[in-house]
C-alpha cells in the first residue's frame, strides 16, 4: 500500500513538474533576475513563422531584430531608407511591452556599398550622424536601448582597422555615442563584441568604456555576445568578466547567446577556412538528430552558464538567445554553409530541449535557495 502511495507521488509529481515546465515561460521564471530576449527575424514579423511567434510571445520579453535594423538593410540608399519591417518589429515589441533593442547603428560588417564609397573623414562623419539621427530618431521612446557601435576591436584588444576607423580616425565611436545621447537622452546605449571574455580583448573594451566615460560621454551597458562553444570559454572567464564590466558602474548583457555543437574548421590542425567543408560528413556529424549524448554535454554547459548568470544576477540586466530555436540559427551557415546545428533551447520542432529544463530548474532552484 504504501509503496503504491509513493509511486503515485512519484508519478503525480513528475507529471506536474512536466507541465508546470510546459506551462510556464522563460520570462516569467527568469523575471525576477533580467530580461530574456531573443533576436528575431522577418518571418517572425511578418508572423510567416506563426510557432516561432507563439514561442516568442510566450518566453521573452525582449526583442532584437537580427538583421533588419543593419545599414544596408534600413538604409540602403543615400536618400532611402526602410522602415516598414522595422515598423513592424517595433509594433510587435511594443504589443507585448517588451524592452525592446536596435541593432545595430555603426559596425563595418552589413554596411550599405554607398557607404563605402565615402573616403572623405568629414563626410563620412556627416553621414555617420544623419543615420544615426534619422534611424534612432525614428523609434525614439519607443527602442529602449540601442547597440551604437557594434565590433569595433580586435582579439588583441587594439582598436579594428574597420571602415569607420579608417575613414573617421578612432575618435568614430565617441562621435557614434554622442550622436546617439543626443537623439534620445533616455534610450540605453551599448558596445557589443564578441569574444569579450578573452583577457587581451576585455582589457580593450574596458579601455574603449573608460575613454568614453572620462570622456563624459554616455555609454549604459556592454553586450558580451554569446557565441559559444561546449569547451570555451571557461566559466571562470565568464564570471571574471561580468565582474569586471560591472565594475565600470555599467549593465552588463549577454547579448547574442548560442552554443555551437559542431566542429569548428579553425580547431582542425592545419585546417584552410577557405578549403571546402560544405560536403564533409565529419564537420557536420548530425544532419539528421543530435545524438542524446551531445544534447546531455550541451543542456549542462547551459546550465553552468546560467548558474553562472543567476549568481551576478545583480550585474547583468538582459541574456538574449541569437534566434528562437535550432532551425533559425545562422550557426547552420557559418562558419561553414548548410551544416545541421543545435545551438538554442527550443528545437526545430519548436519544443523545448534538455537545456531548457535545465536552465528553468536552475532558476528555481535559485529562488528556493534564496528565499529559504
Ligand atoms: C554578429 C552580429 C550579429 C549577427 C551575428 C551572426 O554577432 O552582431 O548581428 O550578424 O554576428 O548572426
Amino acid at each position: 500500500m504504501r509503496k503504491t502511495i509513493i509511486i503515485t507521488l512519484a508519478a503525480i509529481s513528475f507529471f506536474s513538474c512536466k507541465t508546470q515546465h510546459q506551462s510556464q515561460s522563460l520570462q516569467e521564471t527568469f523575471n525576477p533576475y533580467f530580461y530574456i530576449g531573443v533576436a528575431i527575424n522577418n518571418a517572425h514579423i511578418s508572423g510567416g513563422d506563426y510557432d516561432g511567434g507563439l514561442l516568442i510571445k510566450k518566453h521573452f520579453n525582449s526583442i532584437t531584430p537580427e538583421n533588419i535594423m543593419k545599414w544596408e538593410q534600413i538604409h540602403p540608399e543615400q536618400n532611402r531608407y526602410n522602415f516598414s519591417f522595422a515598423n513592424d518589429f517595433v509594433a510587435l515589441g511594443e504589443q507585448d511591452s517588451m524592452f525592446i533593442v536596435g541593432h545595430t547603428l555603426v559596425w563595418h560588417s552589413q554596411l550599405a556599398p554607398w557607404v563605402q564609397a565615402i573616403s572623405d573623414s568629414a563626410r563620412l562623419d556627416a553621414v555617420m550622424k544623419e543615420h544615426i539621427y534619422r534611424v534612432m530618431g525614428e523609434y525614439k521612446g519607443k527602442i529602449d536601448g540601442w547597440d551604437v557601435v557594434n565590433e569595433a576591436l580586435n582579439e588583441d584588444g587594439t582598436l579594428r582597422e574597420s571602415f569607420f576607423f579608417k575613414v573617421i580616425g578612432p575618435d568614430y565611436i565617441k562621435q557614434a555615442f554622442e550622436y546617439a545621447h543626443e537623439v534620445d537622452s533616455s534610450c540605453e546605449l551599448y558596445y557589443n563584441d564578441y569574444n569579450l571574455v578573452n583577457t587581451p580583448k576585455r582589457e580593450g573594451a574596458i579601455r574603449i568604456i573608460k575613454e568614453l566615460q572620462a570622456q563624459g560621454v554616455k555609454i549604459d551597458g556592454v553586450g558580451m555576445q554569446g557565441h559559444w562553444n561546449l569547451n570555451w570559454p571557461s566559466l571562470e572567464a565568464i564570471e571574471e568578466s561580468i565582474i569586471a564590466y560591472s565594475e565600470l558602474g555599467i549593465k552588463v548583457m549577454i547579448t547574442e547567446l548560442d552554443i555551437t555543437v559542431l566542429p569548428n574548421p579553425w580547431d582542425l590542425e592545419g585546417a584552410d577556412v577557405n578549403q571546402n567543408f560544405e560536403e564533409s560528413e565529419k564537420m557536420n556529424p548530425y544532419p539528421n538528430f543530435l545524438p542524446d549524448s551531445v544534447d546531455i554535454l550541451l543542456a549542462k554547459r547551459y546550465e553552468d552558464i546560467f548558474n553562472i548568470f543567476l549568481k551576478h544576477h545583480d550585474k547583468i540586466s538582459r541574456v538574449t538567445f541569437w534566434g528562437v530555436h535550432d532551425g533559425d540559427s545562422w550557426l547552420n551557415n557559418w562558419p561553414i554553409r548548410g551544416r545541421t546545428n543545435y545551438p538554442l533551447v527550443f528545437n526545430r520542432n519548436y519544443k523545448p530541449k534538455r537545456a531548457y529544463k535545465l536552465i528553468m530548474k536552475t532558476a528555481e532552484k535559485y529562488s528556493q535557495e534564496k528565499s529559504e
